[in-house]
């Protein structure tokens, strides 16, 4: 059964904030804007070493400021995807009892791979990274909306 799209309210997250969770949440917007959905996405950091700063350089696509982790965001959003491993386990030890939340590795939805970690590399990881939210926007959309039980 597929779920009314408003419903949607995704929340995507990584450590910091400035790379990944915000490329995460421009791409996932984009995808979902094109296919005539309208779903909330927003994108915080477990860490707040970077709250407040803007984007990193490279992450080019985002134009809005870090944001950590607030105990509220389990029972706002429905779904809560983390960029890796380290990302998933910070959340679970942090969820509330009233969380609502599913919260998963966002490759769950496709291929059970983490989103590396960029930060300290080159240009060509902000790349792969572009590339994986955008396959994994297209998995998650897919089974959310229960376009995946179609194909
Ligand atoms: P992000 O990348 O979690 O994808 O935003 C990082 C940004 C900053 C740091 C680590 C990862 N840091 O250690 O400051």
């Amino acid at each position: 059964m597929s779920t009314p799209n408003s419903s949607i309210k995704v929340l995507v997250v990584c450590l910091g904030n400035i790379c990944r969770s915000p490329m995460g949440e421009a791409v996932l917007k984009d995808i979902a804007k094109k296919r005539g959905l309208d779903i909330v996405v927003d994108s915080c950091g477990t860490g707040g070493y970077h709250v407040g700063e803007g984007p990193d350089e490279r992450t080019a696509e985002v134009c809005r400021k870090a944001r950590e982790l607030a105990t509220s965001d389990f029972a706002e959003f429905t779904h809560i995807l983390a960029a890796d491993e380290s990302n998933l386990r910070n959340l679970m030890r942090r969820k509330p009892q009233n969380s609502t939340a599913d919260i998963r590795l966002w490759g769950s939805y496709l291929d059970n791979k983490p989103i590396p970690d960029p930060y300290y590399g080159g240009t060509d990881g902000f790349e792969k990274v572009f590339q994986q939210c955008t396959a994994l926007s297209d998995a998650f959309l897919d089974t959310v909306t229960g376009n995946a039980l179609e194909k």
